[in-house]
């Protein structure tokens, strides 16, 4: 049997993510009900963090823990990836003894090559290129608001980054409109590979009638160098009460966090009404639950 990998959101299907928000709405509302739910006992998940982070580490090691197995955190400061043993026999041996892994790094061709050499499924925790378990919570999040995202419309505003490129995929595969409100120079680089995605230089024009706008900082993990630079292109793109104003009556705000008030977004916005963004930081949770499920004890799995 060959492991199913999460490496991007292109790796399920229509119906399998479709399956897959269904459950971790289910495992939310058990989780809340304080129903015991263990499929997983015994089962380990190896997490092998190379950047910093708050709400994945703790979703995916609390989430093990709740479906009853257990977690180990991993960084290249204490194991021997950080003294360059190659990435294929870090694989190779950690999936002789867990039972999948969990990576955030810095090139997506990190967890392509860990993923080629393990025989336990691999979860893309973040990479440069993609978020895709953010994505799980935010659709989930979504949902529980609107019901179908499909013919909706999304305004991402700010840099054309690792979260853009998944809410890219995102709308490919649930039919809504992606607007990419971006100075052109930060725009993803195969924007017209994706259809339901478009650029959008006046930050005005993204965000009209938006259903949804969400942003992220200005300077992801690894380009603190850029941060000066950034700053100035993307002040137009700030999300603040008045650029709200242009979106739907009922639009949400969406922010995966940890958030810089003041700058991608004011406070008055990811603290206002229609900010979602604390009950998106939880369903990380109860989306990565769904994932584990399906990935360690899916039908899939033959
Ligand atoms: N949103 C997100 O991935 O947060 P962390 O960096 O805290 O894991
Ligand atoms: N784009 C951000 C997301 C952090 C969760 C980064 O990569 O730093």
């Amino acid at each position: 049997m060959t492991a199913r990998h999460f490496l991007t959101l292109d790796d399920l299907t229509g119906d399998e993510l479709a399956a897959l928000l269904r459950r971790a709405a289910e495992l939310r509302a058990a989780h809340h009900a304080g129903t015991l739910h263990e499929p997983l006992r015994g089962r380990v998940l190896g997490m092998i963090f190379e950047k910093a982070s708050t709400r994945t580490r703790v979703s995916f090691e609390a989430g093990m823990a709740q479906l009853g197995g257990s977690a180990i955190f991993l960084s290249p400061r204490d194991s021997q990836l950080g003294r360059g043993e190659p990435i294929e026999d870090t694989a190779r041996v950690l999936s002789s003894m867990v039972d999948a892994v969990m990576i955030r790094t810095f090139g997506h061709d990190n967890v392509e090559r860990f993923a080629a050499a393990s025989s336990v499924p691999v979860i893309n925790g973040l990479t440069d290129d993609h978020h895709p378990c953010q994505l799980l919570a935010d659709l989930q999040t979504w949902q529980a608001h609107v019901g179908d995202p499909a013919g909706r419309t999304v305004a991402w505003m700010g840099d054309g980054n690792n979260m853009c490129r998944s809410w890219m995929q995102a709308a490919e595969k649930l039919g809504f409109e992606l607007r990419i409100g971006c100075p052109a120079a930060y725009a993803p680089a195969d924007l017209d590979r994706f259809s339901a995605s478009r650029h959008c230089d006046d930050p005005a024009e993204a965000v009209a009638n938006a259903d949804l706008v969400a942003t992220d900082v200005w300077a992801s993990m690894g380009m603190e160098d850029e941060t000066n630079d950034r700053m100035q292109a993307f002040l137009p793109y700030q999300v603040d009460a008045g650029l709200m104003a242009g979106a739907a009556d009922e639009a949400l705000f969406m922010h995966c966090l940890p958030a810089h008030r003041g700058e991608e977004v004011t406070a008055e916005v990811i603290d206002g009404p229609r900010s979602v963004v604390w009950e998106e930081a939880e369903n990380r949770l109860h989306a990565q639950k769904a994932l584990l499920e399906w990935l360690l004890a899916g039908d899939h799995r033959g």
